[in-house]
């Protein structure tokens, strides 16, 4: 051997795909994958959404056909996020038996139940008129133990309808104990909490304000949402707060840009971590391959897999349908 050559040689594994293939450290699985789904009241036919191209506000039958398509994929479970026709003050559609989400569950409980988890965003910012995630002080502040209530109710309303994962989204403290003992007093001792435990207050979801017809009426939501340059710890503290609560997996939100968080996390908890790949992160994408300016397939990937690597066991993506897909 010549020692003008190097003798470790890292290339000799890259050389050929089958190679490339046998020594990967990060796999895809379309089971790993989680879709989010937007049902509205009030339409009869889809309605595309503006800035996230390729994505639908459903009619409870387009719904149906899209969770099918999403089940035949292999993906996972979906999450559905509803828009109701009336909005007040205290978000009263979110707990109506009769609410759009709750009917629509009932439509995939029967039909999808078996084949992929049902999950529900449980939240109020869909539901009020001002668009924030919880009630309001006279004041116009977010109140924090008088949302409890609503969410707790909410997350009863949802599994009585057919969830089988209650997922908490409005980053109020106490969220996931008030609607853990909401569920296990109303007869629902099995079904998981999937917190979003950190979430941060993220340019990345304004696409899906459109979407879900949620943006704030007025200021916005950092004072109940993460910082992007908070306390450092702050992520892990309401991971550890949530599980102490009940939670039995978390998620990190958004997740390209916190992978940083997500790493950390999956390095000290034992439930499963997820990560929400959010309108932003799609809509960009999408943006710039029409363009022409990216090759989308290949950026599509290479973020799922980036987000795998950091540490995600479940990755929320609108590409989920498409990506299990080609990953068959
Ligand atoms: C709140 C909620 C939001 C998202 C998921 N749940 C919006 C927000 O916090 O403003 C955003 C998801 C995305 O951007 O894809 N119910």
């Amino acid at each position: 051997m010549s020692a003008e050559f190097p003798v470790a040689r890292p290339r000799r594994l890259r050389r050929t795909a089958p190679l490339r293939r046998m020594v990967a450290g990060t796999r895809l699985h379309p089971a790993e994958l989680i879709l989010p789904l937007f049902v509205k009241e009030g339409i009869t036919e889809p309605h595309p959404v503006g800035s996230m191209p390729g994505v639908l506000q459903h009619t409870r039958d387009s719904l149906r056909k899209a969770a099918h398509e999403a089940a035949e994929a292999g993906v996972g479970g979906l999450i559905l996020f509803g828009v109701p026709l009336h909005k007040d003050g205290r978000g009263s559609a979110a707990d109506d038996p009769e609410g759009i989400v709750q009917l629509a569950l009932a439509d995939l409980a029967a039909e999808v139940g078996d084949a992929l988890v049902l999950i529900t965003d449980t939240c109020l910012d869909e539901y009020t008129d001002h668009g924030h995630c919880g009630l309001l002080t006279p004041a116009g502040e977010v109140d924090n133990d008088a949302t409890l209530e609503r969410y707790a109710s909410a997350a009863l309303a949802q599994a009585r309808a057919g969830a089988q994962v209650i997922a908490p989204s409005g980053m109020m403290d106490g969220q996931v104990a008030a609607i853990r003992a909401a569920l296990d007093g109303g007869g629902f001792p099995e079904i998981p909490i999937l917190a979003y435990s950190a979430k941060f207050a993220s340019g990345f979801y304004g696409p899906f304000r459109e979407a879900a017809e949620c943006a704030p009426q007025f200021g916005d939501r950092n004072a109940y949402q993460q910082d992007p340059a908070g306390p450092v710890g702050e992520s892990l503290r309401e991971v550890r707060l949530d599980l102490a609560e009940g939670a039995d997996a978390v998620m990190i939100k958004p997740a390209l840009a916190y992978l940083d968080i997500l790493r950390q996390v999956r390095d000290v908890v034992e439930v499963p971590v997820a990560a929400y790949q959010v309108s932003g992160e799609y809509a960009m994408v999408e943006a710039a391959a029409a363009n022409g300016w990216i090759d989308r397939e290949r950026v599509i990937m290479e973020s799922l897999v980036a987000i795998k690597r950091a540490g995600a066991d479940l990755i929320l993506t609108y590409w989920a349908t498409e990506v299990a897909r080609r990953l068959a």
